[in-house]
């Protein structure tokens, strides 16, 4: 069923060929004392501290931060880029069009919403929906690598450039980036389009889906 409704959206089934691990990230010496987490932390007090949070100015402008939604002992973590419109007034990661169109894609591998944990980069949305600043990007930067630290999740989803090139600390373009597993402090990482950008190419939505499946073959990989 979910098969026939990605044909229908044009979207073919192949995995990548390429796999090899081509990038450790882990933090510089001195930024990871800040920003790992510590051994006290816990998932209430990480939460608290980003609705609270007033460390960027987009807390000025915000409505509500958007902590993430889903399972917090998910195997797949989705990293999108920031909280659009509809995510600042709901408090909800991807629950526009763009998240329509991640929810099908996530069901058609057989994952719920529920099932997983999906989050953003940054935590509060950028006036005017602009990309965030890296200012932005290195501040709240911290949050995420709580969230995974507690969540250990089997592999992180990185949804578009923002998203990829903060969490592998590069670059790169996604082009160069898809079809590969990266690392973050040893979850596997994979990187694939955004929906938004997905939704104005129908083109790459194959791709996207050829880079779904190579995320679940990792994890199923890692469950034998
Ligand atoms: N785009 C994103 O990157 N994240 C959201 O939560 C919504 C749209």
């Amino acid at each position: 069923m979910r098969l026939q409704y990605l044909e229908a959206m044009g979207i073919d089934v192949w995995i990548p060929k390429t796999s090899v691990i081509t990038q450790q990230t882990s933090f510089p010496e001195g930024i990871a004392d800040n920003i790992l987490p510590k051994s006290t932390d816990n998932w209430e007090t990480l939460q608290a501290e980003v609705v609270q949070c007033t460390q960027c100015d987009l807390c000025k402008t915000r409505t509500q931060s958007v902590f993430g939604s889903g399972n917090k002992n998910a195997d797949w973590m989705i990293v999108g880029e920031a909280p659009g419109q509809n995510e600042d007034q709901q408090g909800l990661p991807f629950v526009g069009n763009a998240g329509l169109l991640l929810t099908e894609m996530l069901r058609a591998t057989g994952l719920d919403r529920e099932q997983v944990f999906i989050t953003n980069i940054v935590k509060c949305r950028p006036p005017d929906n602009r990309e965030p600043k890296s200012t932005e990007v290195d501040t709240c930067k911290a949050y995420l690598l709580r969230q995974q630290a507690l969540i250990e999740p089997k592999i992180i989803l990185a949804l578009g450039h923002v998203a990829a090139q903060t969490l592998l600390n590069t670059d790169e373009p996604i082009a160069t980036l898809r079809g590969k597993i990266h690392a973050l402090n040893d979850t596997p990482v994979v990187v694939t389009y955004h929906p938004a950008y997905l939704l104005r190419s129908l083109l790459d939505k194959r791709k996207a889906w050829a880079d779904l499946k190579f995320a679940m073959q990792i994890v199923k990989n890692h469950n034998k």
